[in-house]
């Protein structure tokens, strides 16, 4: 039995970004974010044109993406209700926003430079993905919401979280993402079953 509801927000599961970018002083800012999408070597995230992020995404054209593990979750939820506008805007405030100068060290995380872009990367986080902004568009709803395609340039990740013996493959059993469904974090559980996309798809793509 299906119910017709009308539901405010889509948020059905996707992993949480952190967008480390640089503002126009210099100093770098950090945004937890999780409408992104990844096709080929290409991003597309969601965000508000509103925040410091799209500001900073605009003039700079650079980002790192940064994906924080399951494990991250405290430093995350740190994030959630500050921005890095100095202007909060009436709606923001009202739901309790705040600006915070420094969001590295309220999420209790630290910053290096990047190879590529001048935005840093977070060295907490085992996946750090340099990325530059290809294209802005704008949704057709009534609403700031932009949706940025970042091409990513340069690619790090942690060890610790790479397939044993092959240079080029994360193992999806040692990577634990950090997932917001709705407004709640999860991670995600063991494999469920063996995919039949996952021979051909490696094979084409296995050139070491
Ligand atoms: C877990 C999490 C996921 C979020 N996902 C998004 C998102 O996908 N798009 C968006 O515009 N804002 C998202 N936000 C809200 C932004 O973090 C918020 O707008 C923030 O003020 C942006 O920071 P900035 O203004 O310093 O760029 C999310 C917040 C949290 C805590």
């Amino acid at each position: 039995m299906h119910k017709t509801i009308e539901p405010k927000i889509f948020y059905f599961g996707t992993p949480v970004v952190l967008i480390s970018t640089l503002n126009e002083n210099g100093t770098p800012n950090l945004a937890p974010m999780s409408s992104a999408w990844w096709l080929n070597q290409s991003c597309m995230l969601g965000m508000s044109g509103n925040s410091q992020t799209v500001t900073n995404l605009i003039r700079e054209r650079d980002c790192v993406l940064n994906l924080p593990s399951a494990a991250l979750v405290s430093s995350v939820d740190k994030l959630a209700l500050t921005t890095g506008k100095k202007q909060v805007s009436e709606k923001k405030r009202n739901m309790g926003y705040e600006y915070v100068e420094d969001k590295f060290g309220r999420a209790s995380l630290t910053a290096s430079p990047a190879q590529l872009v001048k935005a840093p990367v977070v060295n907490e986080c085992p996946v750090q993905l340099e990325a530059i902004v290809k294209n802005i568009h704008s949704f057709d709803e009534p609403s700031a919401i932009k949706a940025i395609e970042v091409e990513i340039i340069k690619t790090h990740i942690d060890e610790s979280i790479l397939v044993e013996g092959k240079k080029n493959y994360i193992d999806p059993e040692k990577w634990k993402p950090l997932i917001m469904s709705f407004c709640d974090f999860y991670s995600l559980g063991d494999k469920i079953h063996p995919s039949r996309l996952a021979k051909p798809f490696i094979s084409q793509y296995d050139i070491d």
